[in-house]
């Protein structure tokens, strides 16, 4: 089957020079953007990438989304391709792939779509990765009794101010600390209370807090943190190079802060770091583009796409109302006052009778009445360029 895809797609291929490195190249986005839908947890649409006997099913070979050899019959480079706000896109959530990374999928199958073992061993491997940190966090286990007795008496501290602080499971003695619900009554002073837990810390939201730069030297003595969530403060970049020392930081919300090109490339250096959200700061797309290719593990979440989502979905909203909007206000059969029960949709749009009897003599013979009707608005205007088909399986 032969599906459109822009041309710059299928000619960007040629341009590049060296062969696509399925491990280094392919693998780590489909881990990062696909597997989740579409690996051993859930089946998306049917489809699994997280192994070649998977991605190319014996047997199934017409339902492939991946045609090597041919980027332009394969389904998977025409969904990375669709624009923004068409609900057949992949990744189905989350920032598009760049048009590097899509080019980086269309030349992998125009060169044979290669996926070797050590493909297979990698993304197994990585999976793995992400799944073990959650259940066992490797913490000093040592805690002295007076480690132990300043670590209470901190909790004890903390709860006292209102603070959530909770183990992370109970099979072990990582805590996770919610400081957000305060609000702006959690300062500097507070965000220093949590400095004796930096042995069992793990989790921390401290979103919506008045934390300034300056509290943020706490943070960085927090080196066992995992999460950290700073969405919605004011927190710049001198404050985020503070966090140099959480070597052990996976997950960094920066939503809505101060942050900066400069901030940006500092924390994505952290050598454990995979997701970042950056919506709503001063952080650019260029910059976010650069710091994606220096580093791949790096998710980095602008949100530029969740206006353009949002926009698609209300109007998809509101052209649901306007289409069960009726159109007249007196049957068009009788002249009497509608009843909006008695209902057609009539050529798109809905027309309302008095009665069911009505309905029915109109159902019959909707020409006879199409005089009644108002006329359709910008009947006259050039039809909008149809929609791209989706390929056909
Ligand atoms: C949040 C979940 C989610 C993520 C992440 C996701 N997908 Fe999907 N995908 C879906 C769902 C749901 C469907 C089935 C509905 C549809 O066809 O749109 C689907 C269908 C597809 C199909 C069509 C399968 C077929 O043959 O009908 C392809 C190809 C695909 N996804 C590729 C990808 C790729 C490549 C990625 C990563 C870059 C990705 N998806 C990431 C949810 C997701």
């Amino acid at each position: 089957m032969r599906i459109a895809v822009p041309m710059l797609l299928l000619l960007a291929p040629l341009a590049a020079q060296a062969k696509v490195d399925f491990v280094k190249q392919i693998a780590p986005l489909l881990v990062s953007r696909c597997v989740e839908c579409h690996g051993p947890e859930e089946q998306k649409g049917d489809l699994r990438l997280d192994a070649r006997a998977f991605a190319f099913l014996e047997g199934e070979e017409d339902m492939w989304s991946i045609i090597a050899t041919k980027p332009g019959d394969s389904e998977l480079v025409y969904r990375l391709g669709l624009p923004v706000d068409d609900e057949d896109i992949m990744p189905a959530k989350g920032e598009p792939l760049s048009k590097e990374q899509q080019a980086l999928f269309s030349q992998w199958i125009a060169e044979g779509a290669d996926w070797p073992a050590a493909g297979d061993k990698w993304i197994a491997d990585e999976l793995t990765a992400q799944v073990l940190p959650k259940i066992t966090f490797d913490l000093p286990d040592l805690i002295s009794a007076d480690q132990k007795k300043d670590i209470d008496a901190a909790i004890a501290a903390l709860r006292e101010k209102g603070v959530v602080v909770q183990q992370v499971a109970a099979d072990t003695h990582a805590i996770e600390v919610n400081m957000s619900l305060l609000r702006d009554k959690v300062t500097d002073a507070e965000v220093a209370m949590l400095v004796p837990l930096a042995p069992v810390l793990v989790w921390l939201n401290a979103s919506r807090t008045a934390l300034s730069d300056a509290g943020v030297r706490h943070l960085g003595a927090l080196t066992h943190l995992r999460r950290l969530n700073l969405a919605n403060t004011k927190i710049g970049d001198k404050g985020f190079g503070a966090l140099m020392p959480l070597g052990q930081l996976e997950y960094l919300n920066a939503y809505g802060t101060q942050m900066t090109d400069d901030g940006l490339a500092m924390v994505a250096s952290l050598p454990k770091l995979r997701q970042l959200y950056v919506w709503q700061t001063k952080v650019t797309k260029a910059s976010a583009t650069s710091v994606r290719d220096q580093y791949p593990r790096v998710e980095v979440d602008l949100g530029d796409y969740v206006e353009a989502r949002l926009a698609a979905a209300k109007k998809e909203i509101a052209g649901r109302a306007e289409k069960s909007k009726p159109i007249n206000d007196k049957c068009p059969v009788t002249g009497a006052e509608i009843d909006v029960a008695q209902f057609v949709e009539h050529e798109g749009r809905r027309v309302v009778f008095c009665c069911a009897k009505c309905k029915a003599k109109f159902e019959k013979d909707p020409a006879a009445y199409a005089g009644k009707l108002p006329p359709k608005k910008g009947a006259e205007k050039k039809a909008a360029p149809k929609k791209k088909a989706a390929p056909k399986k």
